[in-house]
């Protein structure tokens, strides 16, 4: 039982009980006075209790970078965070560009503390140049496709991706990167890079991709999600293109929204991401498209690399920070929106663009117990030496944030628990 919280989900919020039994919701939203015997008790007092949150893009780096990260500690980072679903990224070695890699990785997660979905590639082995067998990864489940690490570069062979997507029922998720205009650059391409002396990539890398993405979009009828977006200019196309009726959904990262270029004046390579850290326009861009909808979800991007990788000089170092732990936190933290609206970004929004009809649900009778528990007060400092994750490259580091996971139930199992992590 999960006692004295107030439930959050899709139909509205009121204060309520859940009797959780065998995995199943079996009631949900009138005070319990007395439980049957030997029955386990999660106090939620002070607290919201909502669906668990869904990640649309987590690197869990299995199979092949496992001295990053792996499955069992990516999915206890997932499940601190409050997560009961992440969908896992296909820029592994090997690539998840076959039905035996997707095997494997869904394998990897089938005991772990939260369902773990799988991504597909788009192309083999994420190279752009031949279409990967995107019927038998569908065949066993997987709903979305990226190259993400790179875009589709090639206007054709994404045309044609999208036809193959739409016959499948799947779809196509695109990290919108011009390469030609991107190469050589290492952070946001504007003031700071100049004083810094480290070259730049300019929004227009990200925006070119978005504009064609838009127009294959219209062209073929076919839903594309666009991951990480990062610049004013890409929300206003997006804010465009829903108005006018094109089928497209996008994400933007805890980071985007509350982080700069500025941040990169250290040279400090915890701050390096693709796409990069944008101005401070961009970062109140991404907040106003949060607000109203253009952006349908909040999505960590998290991105593990070991100690010794991020010791590189600036241009050296590969990009990525981690965000599982401290996504909601920051979204409460920087966001000035209800913590219902928040939640929504978080959980039944991404649900729905991921198709996991398990997770994001209202909490009634009858349902999945996949749930977390969420003091919206509790003020903790981020400590990275703290954290579940293999890697520690958080942007986070020392902030103070407001509201935190209490517990994470996970198809009635109590996986967190006083923001412990009980396996
Ligand atoms: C990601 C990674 O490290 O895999 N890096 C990043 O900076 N975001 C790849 C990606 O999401 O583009
Ligand atoms: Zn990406």
């Amino acid at each position: 039982m999960i006692h004295g919280g107030t439930l959050v989900d899709p139909t509205g919020t009121r204060p309520g009980d859940v009797l959780i039994q065998d995995g199943v919701i079996v009631s949900a939203g009138n005070r319990v006075e007395s439980a049957p015997a030997g029955t386990v008790v999660l106090d939620a007092g002070g607290c919201v209790v909502a669906p668990g949150l869904v990640d649309l893009h987590t690197h869990l780096r299995e199979p092949g970078r496992e001295e990053a990260e792996t499955v069992e500690t990516g999915s206890r980072a997932a499940a601190l965070g409050g997560y009961t679903a992440v969908v896992a990224m296909p820029n592994t070695e090997p690539a998840i560009d076959s039905a035996a890699v997707v095997r494997q990785v869904l394998e990897l997660g089938r005991d772990a503390l939260c369902d773990v979905a799988v991504a597909g590639s788009i192309t083999v082995g994420r190279e752009g140049t031949r279409l990967a067998p995107l019927a038998e990864m569908a065949a066993l489940g997987v709903k979305l496709f990226t190259d993400d690490g790179s875009g589709v570069q090639d206007a054709r062979l994404m045309r044609r991706a999208l036809e193959y997507a739409s016959s499948l029922g799947v779809t196509l998720a695109q990290h919108c990167e011009d390469s030609s205009l991107a190469a050589g650059g290492h952070m946001h391409e504007g003031e700071w890079s100049s004083r810094l002396g480290i070259p730049g990539q300019p929004a227009e890398a990200e925006e070119l991709m978005v504009m064609r993405d838009l127009a294959l979009c219209r062209l073929t009828g076919t839903p594309v999600h666009f991951l990480h977006l990062s610049t004013a200019r890409s929300v206003a196309m997006v804010r465009g293109a829903k108005a006018s009726g094109l089928p497209v959904t996008a994400e933007a990262t805890p980071h985007h929204l509350c982080l700069t270029d500025a941040c990169v004046a250290g040279y400090d390579t915890v701050f390096k991401v693709n796409p990069p850290l944008r101005s401070a326009e961009d970062a109140a861009a991404i907040r106003a498209g949060l607000a109203d909808g253009t952006i349908d979800a909040i999505a960590t991007d998290h991105a593990p690399h070991a100690k010794e990788a991020k010791e590189a000089p600036f241009d050296q170092a590969p990009p990525g920070m981690i965000g599982l732990e401290t996504a909601l936190g920051v979204a409460l933290s920087e966001l000035d929106l209800p913590i219902e609206r928040v939640v929504a970004l978080l959980s039944w929004k991404p649900a729905a663009i991921a198709g996991l009809a398990e997770h994001g649900r209202p909490i009634t009778a009858g349902i999945p117990a996949n749930l977390c528990v969420i003091d919206p007060e509790m003020e903790w400092t981020v400590d990275p030496a703290r954290m579940a994750s293999r890697s520690r490259n958080t942007p986070f580091a020392g902030r103070t944030l407001r509201g935190r996971v209490r517990h994470t139930v996970l198809a009635g199992e109590p996986v967190v628990v006083n923001g412990q992590a009980q396996r």
